[in-house]
């Protein structure tokens, strides 16, 4: 059994301005990789900033990161960051930046980067340290290895394969309070695939399942917020976090699985929120589960039955109102049929038939799961 987490977490408030100085530290010059927009209206950008200048240390920001980065944006950030001669990169956001902030390290560490190195498993994966501060509740990439890339040129989002995990992930409720509701819904239903999909791979583990079982818990704790029926208070944005990060944790043992493989093209295709893409398949995929495997994540996330997860996952995304085009599913299920090793990463056995009803697809009996 393996449990490989390298990253320093601190998960308490005020922890940027706490560990500034273990910040500070990583390097001379920071590279501060962010989003447009909300970096700067959480407070965190200014959080990061404060704690790099109180420290002397001096700092460039590369804000150009968007939804889904490319791999384009990423040899920009580089770029940008070499320029500067920064020798640390610090990602403030959601996945994107994150992510975005993990492969500009990695590049930034070769002479001359370049975009096929980034998908070159053969390439060494040193890079420069990095620091993640998330301002959302759901990738979990502060304390995972994972970059994911949008490749136009082959019309996909994927995983990068080297592994850049962060040295420090720092970790402050405050920075979700801000957020839009549909966002805080949108990336906890993704922590929540995380959790659930980790669960559900061979690769899991007692201690990934450790992972997995508290973040079900913390994550049920806020179950009404994501609901509409309450406001966010300061605990449920910790709680989230947290949840996401538990989350981040177990999948960076066992990987995901079939909904986050077939999420992909619907992100794509559709510019579906991530999160909601993963949503739109989880509920069928748990179905196809072991009963006591099903009942089990019910029981974790406080939810009496399955059946009740899955109307929850679909109410508070409103699933209902969203029609996926069969051309889309179909696409999404012959990319995934070709994946060999996520079918036979998972639990239970995954045939073609099965991966047809978690996709939705339409099927000559009728059958599918992603109206359960
Ligand atoms: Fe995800």
């Amino acid at each position: 059994m393996k449990f490989y987490m390298p990253t320093v977490v601190y998960d308490e408030p005020e922890c940027v301005k706490a560990h500034a100085f273990e910040l500070a530290s990583l390097g001379k010059k920071a590279l501060i990789v962010t989003g447009k927009n909300s970096a700067s209206r959480c407070g965190a950008l200014s959080d990061v900033t404060k704690a790099l200048w109180d420290n002397d240390t001096p700092y460039c920001i590369f804000s150009e990161v968007e939804e889904n980065p490319s791999v384009e944006t990423v040899l920009r950030a580089a770029a940008f960051g070499k320029a500067n001669n920064a020798d640390f990169v610090v990602g403030i956001g959601g996945g994107s930046p994150m992510d975005a902030a993990k492969a500009a390290a990695f590049l930034m560490k070769q002479d001359s980067p370049e975009a096929e190195m980034l998908y070159d498993s053969n390439f060494p994966s040193s890079h420069l340290p990095v620091a993640e501060v998330p301002t959302t509740c759901g990738t979990g990439s502060e304390v995972t290895g994972v970059s994911v890339l949008t490749r136009h040129q082959k019309r996909m989002k994927k995983s990068i394969p080297h592994r850049i995990f962060p040295a420090l992930a720092l970790i402050d409720g405050k920075y979700l309070y801000s957020a839009p509701h549909s966002m805080i819904v949108n990336t906890a239903v993704d922590a929540l695939a995380h959790l659930v999909e980790s669960y559900l791979v061979k690769a899991s583990n007692d201690y990934s399942r450790a992972a997995v079982m508290e973040g079900l818990h913390v994550w049920s704790r806020s179950k009404e917020v994501l609901a509409g029926e309450r406001k966010p208070e300061a605990e449920d944005c910790s709680n989230l976090m947290r949840a996401s990060a538990l989350a981040g944790i177990a999948i960076s043992q066992t990987g995901t699985s079939l909904p986050h493989a077939l999420s992909y093209i619907l992100t794509y295709e559709m510019k579906m929120p991530h999160g909601m893409a993963c949503g739109y398949f989880l509920p069928g995929f748990i179905a196809e589960a072991d009963k006591k495997d099903r009942k089990a994540i019910a029981k974790a996330a406080c939810f009496a039955r399955p059946k009740e997860m899955y109307s929850f996952i679909r109410d508070v995304l409103s699933l209902d109102e969203i029609v996926v085009p069969d051309e889309i599913l179909e696409l999404a299920y012959r990319t995934v049929l070709a994946d060999r090793k996520r079918l036979e990463g998972c639990l239970f056995d995954a045939d073609e038939t099965v991966l047809g009803r978690i996709a939705g697809r339409s099927t000559a009996d009728g059958t599918h799961n992603n109206q359960l």
